[in-house]
């Protein structure tokens, strides 16, 4: 059984997990450096707790109890209960999900483990938008791609957007982080993978006739809003690859382009 404690000071120093959430500057430095994340509502904490990360603390209304209760027993971290209007001085925010969850983050595999055990993966670089991120893995999960490879500069999946627009994706969907960029993508050529740099460009082979479905291995590398992927990457791929726009539009969304390549690359 865990603690469940009332709590009525929202500077009660138990609740620091949980105080500043919409600095995101703050959060982004505090958050790997103290090897946390931020999981909100009861679907998301489940998935995260199903996914073996251990919970450190939980914060919630007293509406939620019930609903909680079986995760918060079965998670031996303390719960700490607020009104919504006190909790909101705390996070910053008002928490319409219900409960948060502060969890701890877990070593995340080597690339070469990753990649040994799969057929479709999806490269991003420097994509540092959080919703976006949150988004892909979303769409990685539901289309059933193997795993994922961030550049160095890519966000953190973790972030309580990513974690929130993913609905929990980022917990399912294996990932990894090259240390090295672009080099990074040879060692993806050499476990097997055809590296696919999916591009707007004009000169690109559309994504139909490079037929990703029908290779054994392949990676998918998505690039950035902006600026897009650089040239030095799409160098180190194998071929670009372009969906056909219409209407005069230049481009997807990187999160939009990532769901059709994920869906051509993986369709029987
Ligand atoms: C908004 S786009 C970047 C646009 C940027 N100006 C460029 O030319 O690449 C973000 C990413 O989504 C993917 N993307 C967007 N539209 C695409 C398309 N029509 N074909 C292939 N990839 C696309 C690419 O990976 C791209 O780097």
């Amino acid at each position: 059984m865990a603690d469940i404690i009332t709590v009525r000071d929202p500077h009660d120093p138990r609740l620091s997990d949980f105080t500043g959430l919409t600095d995101v500057e703050l959060r982004r430095r505090r958050e790997p450096a103290e090897g946390l994340f931020i999981a909100e509502g009861e679907k998301v904490i489940r998935r995260a707790a199903r996914a073996g990360y251990p919970t450190r603390a939980m914060l919630l209304s007293e509406k939620w109890l019930p609903a909680m209760r079986d995760v918060i027993d079965a998670s031996g971290a303390p719960a700490y209960v607020m009104p919504p209007e006190l909790a909101e001085q705390v996070t910053g925010y008002h928490v319409h999900r219900g409960a948060l969850a502060s969890m701890g983050r877990t070593p995340l595999p080597e690339p070469e483990a990753l990649l040994a055990a799969a057929r479709r993966v999806v490269i991003m670089e420097a994509v540092n938008d959080h919703t976006n991120i949150g988004a892909i893995f979303r769409s990685a999960a539901a289309l059933g791609m193997d795993g994922v490879l961030l550049s160095p500069s890519c966000a953190d999946p973790l972030y309580r957007r990513s974690v929130k627009v993913s609905m929990g994706a980022v917990f399912s969907v294996p990932y990894a982080r090259l240390t090295t960029w672009p080099h990074g993508l040879a060692a993806v050529r050499e476990a097997g993978f055809r590296v696919l740099a999916l591009t707007p460009e004009e000169s690109a082979l559309p994504l139909e006739a490079a037929g990703p479905h029908r290779l054994p291995r392949v990676a998918l590398l998505l690039g950035a809003e902006g600026d897009g992927l650089s040239e030095r990457a799409m160098r180190e791929a194998d071929a670009r690859v372009r969906i056909p726009m219409a209407h005069g539009v230049d481009s997807l969304n990187v999160g939009a382009a990532a769901a059709v390549a994920f869906y051509a690359a993986t369709r029987a």
